[in-house]
């Protein structure tokens, strides 16, 4: 095999992003799209171009329409899916947030090593060239030690009907929008925080509609993440060390308009520092090809993927009880 055959399950929004990523990756086509109706699936694949609609999500895993499937439905049936994908004989790329509980990666992650399946998590914007420089300065030193790291990722919500208010569907913004925020602050701080500190605000639809989250890192390290559905679109980011800081204006969405990595002297001089183009969702394509293809491990872990889940439950239990809630097992 040395190319692979690409199945969407679902015809979720999101899908829009990853048709061009596999169709720009030099070893990847959408060869399948499947829906809950056959009438659905059909109008999206002539829209789409892509070659074969099927009417279950059922009916492509059985087929061999596909080697690998991705996964972008509504975050409470990430898992049941994922699994279901991987029993078929289908290498797996899930959407965020990877699942709901850590019994769910657990079993996801079982299911995986038991039929030697690929599973990753779409963390599209950790595969970015500017989120790997971000890591280099930090790794390399050029920062000093890393003190603080504030995060931020905001938009309206402006459609109630939407699922991201289903509380019972994983809605909220902290699993939305919020674990971008969690997640590049574990990946600047080298892991999962000692404990955290939550607090949310419930909107009419019961979710998290504004949630801001305090996370210690121990020896006096932190990160303060926030996100919100009432709130204009905003991403931001801040990597703080005693040699400097990096700012990133543009930190997980729409990276290549008007994208800002400045570095901060300790004196204050700013200094832009250049970031290779590189289409946002083009790295996770590529690394599911590499790892499927090449045997090579999967650049974000199923490890680092379970510490995502576990902090968003950490700091959503926080929020619920009042409470600071320790990590326990990181
Ligand atoms: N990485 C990113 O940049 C990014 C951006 C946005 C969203 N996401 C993630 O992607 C996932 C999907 O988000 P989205 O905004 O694309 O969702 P969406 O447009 O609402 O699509 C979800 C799809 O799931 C299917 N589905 C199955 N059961 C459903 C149910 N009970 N209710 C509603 N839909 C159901 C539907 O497809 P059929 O009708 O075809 O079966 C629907 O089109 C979420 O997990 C979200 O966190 C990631």
């Amino acid at each position: 095999m040395d190319s692979i055959k690409w199945g969407l399950l679902s015809t979720a929004n999101i899908n829009r992003r990853l048709i061009p990523a596999i169709r720009a990756s030099k070893r990847g086509q959408v060869t399948a799209v499947a829906s809950r109706t056959q009438q659905s699936a059909d109008a999206y694949a002539a829209q789409w171009e892509i070659p074969q609609a099927f009417g279950s999500y059922e009916a492509m895993l059985e087929s061999d329409a596909v080697d690998a499937v991705y996964i972008g439905l509504p975050n409470h049936l990430h898992a049941e899916w994922s699994i279901k994908a991987m029993q078929n004989g289908k290498h797996v790329l899930c959407e965020k947030p990877f699942a709901l509980s850590l019994a769910e990666v657990d079993e996801m992650t079982a299911v995986s090593r038991q039929t030697g399946m690929v599973l990753a998590e779409a963390f599209m914007y950790r595969h970015h060239p500017q989120t790997k420089l971000v890591g280099e300065w930090v790794r390399d030193g050029r920062l000093g030690d890393i003190v603080l790291v504030r995060a931020h990722f905001s938009f309206m919500l402006q459609n109630r009907g939407n699922v991201r208010l289903v509380p019972e569907w994983g809605g909220g913004c902290l699993w939305d929008v919020g674990v971008y925020p969690l997640s590049f602050a574990q990946f600047v701080m080298g892991g999962p925080p000692q404990s955290v500190w939550g607090e949310q605000w419930l909107g009419p639809s019961g979710v998290d509609e504004s949630f801001s989250g305090q996370m210690d890192y121990g020896n006096g390290r932190h990160a303060q993440i926030s996100s919100a559905f009432r709130l204009p679109f905003h991403t931001w980011a801040e990597v703080i060390g005693t040699k400097g800081r990096l700012t990133l204006n543009r930190p997980f969405v729409g990276l290549e308009k008007g994208r800002q990595l400045l570095f901060y002297h300790p004196d204050d001089k700013v200094e832009e520092i250049p970031v290779p183009q590189k289409e946002l969702y083009l790295g996770e394509v590529e690394d599911m090809h590499a790892a499927i293809l090449d045997g090579q491990p999967s650049y974000l872990t199923l490890a680092e993927t379970r510490s995502h889940v576990q902090t968003a439950l950490a700091l959503y239990e926080s929020a619920r009880t009042g409470q600071r809630v320790f990590l326990k097992n990181r």
